[in-house]
């Protein structure tokens, strides 16, 4: 039989993913042409800002230590869902993934902090929190323990619902389905929200919206556009409830490996990373906006207070629950009254 290309290099890149992991997972030590094979998962496409960050982490580390280490980019969700991939680094089975605070609660409550919904009054003020090295260098050495670090952070916008009918008020949201990451406090939000919240890996969502599963999602705009979420759900609602941003996440035996040079070399790819991915963020936020309107999808400017004044108890409810948070809150209202 047949196999169109496409599938066939799918397929064909899937198995040459599961032999490497399984590799890994008997404790070979990886290597081709003796380089150390460097993998790295993420949910995007290949023209995705994280993609190329990624691309320019390459890059840096190849043309330093090209004869040593082979790094190697497995986009789509191809090595599984970003829970499954943070497990994958967690084990060591892959050394890389970019993976959303969303996903990260669960391996480390710390993470908590970025679902707490209007946490940032502004833009400014989150890019000023995620640059300030007092605020993160707890948070990426929180999940030491559980065997992975962040090195680096990357934009991922911020975070508006869509769906099949227009959500213009937060009574909209009354009854309705809508997906969050795996995230026990994004189930909260939804239910302050008074809607049902269908936790699911991002790349479900499109056949979720498409069969009626659920009635929308929150993301920011180039899910419509690189996930095409925008083929389904034709209403966009600019509530802006939450900036959440994606870690870019390490083994830790990996980074031990590193000698104190390489170690350098791998930081600096990581802050390249965040820089190039950083730059194109913007660009491509517009560019999705307008492809979304070809696509048909209706972008609503809404009144965000009602938004906010129905889940703003969350904010004491959810610090109060976990003590790691407090001085993370105070450190952000520190930074705002700075600015
Ligand atoms: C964003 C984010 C991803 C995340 C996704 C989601 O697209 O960049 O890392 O997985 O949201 O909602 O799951």
């Amino acid at each position: 039989m047949k196999i169109p290309v496409k599938n066939y290099v799918k397929k064909s890149f899937l198995m040459i993913s599961l032999i490497t992991i399984s590799a890994a997972f008997t404790g070979c030590n990886f290597l081709s042409n003796s380089k150390t094979i460097v993998r790295i998962s993420h949910s995007q496409s290949e023209t995705h800002p994280d993609h190329l960050g990624l691309l320019a982490f390459e890059e840096y580390i190849e043309s330093r230590l090209g004869d040593k280490y082979d790094i190697q980019i497995f986009p789509n969700e191809l090595l599984g869902s970003s829970v499954k991939a943070i497990e994958l680094v967690q084990t060591g089975a892959i050394d890389y993934a970019v993976a959303s605070t969303g996903n990260l609660e669960t391996f480390d409550d710390i993470y908590q902090i970025f679902s707490i919904p209007y946490l940032f009054s502004s833009v400014e003020l989150y890019y000023k929190v995620m640059d300030d090295k007092n605020f993160t260098d707890n948070i990426y050495s929180s999940t030491e323990a559980a065997g992975f670090e962040s090195v680096a952070w990357l934009d991922a916008g911020t975070r508006n619902f869509y769906a099949t009918t227009p959500i213009l008020t937060p009574d909209d949201l009354k009854g309705k389905k809508i997906r969050v990451q795996q995230s026990p406090t994004n189930v909260k939000m939804m239910s302050a929200f008074g809607a049902a919240a269908a936790p699911m890996s991002f790349g479900e969502v499109y056949t979720a919206i498409q069969q009626g599963v659920i009635d929308g999602a929150e993301n920011n705009e180039l899910a419509l556009t690189n996930n095409k979420h925008g083929e389904v759900a034709k209403y966009y609602t600019y509530n802006h409830h939450q900036m959440v941003p994606d870690m870019l996440i390490a083994n830790l035996r990996f980074l031990d490996s590193l000698s104190e040079e390489e170690r350098v070399i791998f930081d600096e790819a990581a802050n390249l990373c965040t820089k190039v991915e950083r730059e194109n963020w913007d660009i491509q936020i517009q560019s999705a906006i307008d492809h979304a309107k070809k696509m048909g999808v209706e972008f609503i400017q809404t009144d965000i207070e009602p938004f906010r004044n129905k889940i703003i108890h969350l904010h004491k409810e959810i610090i109060s629950e976990n003590s790691k948070l407090e001085p993370l809150y105070k450190r952000i209202n520190e930074i705002e009254k700075e600015m």
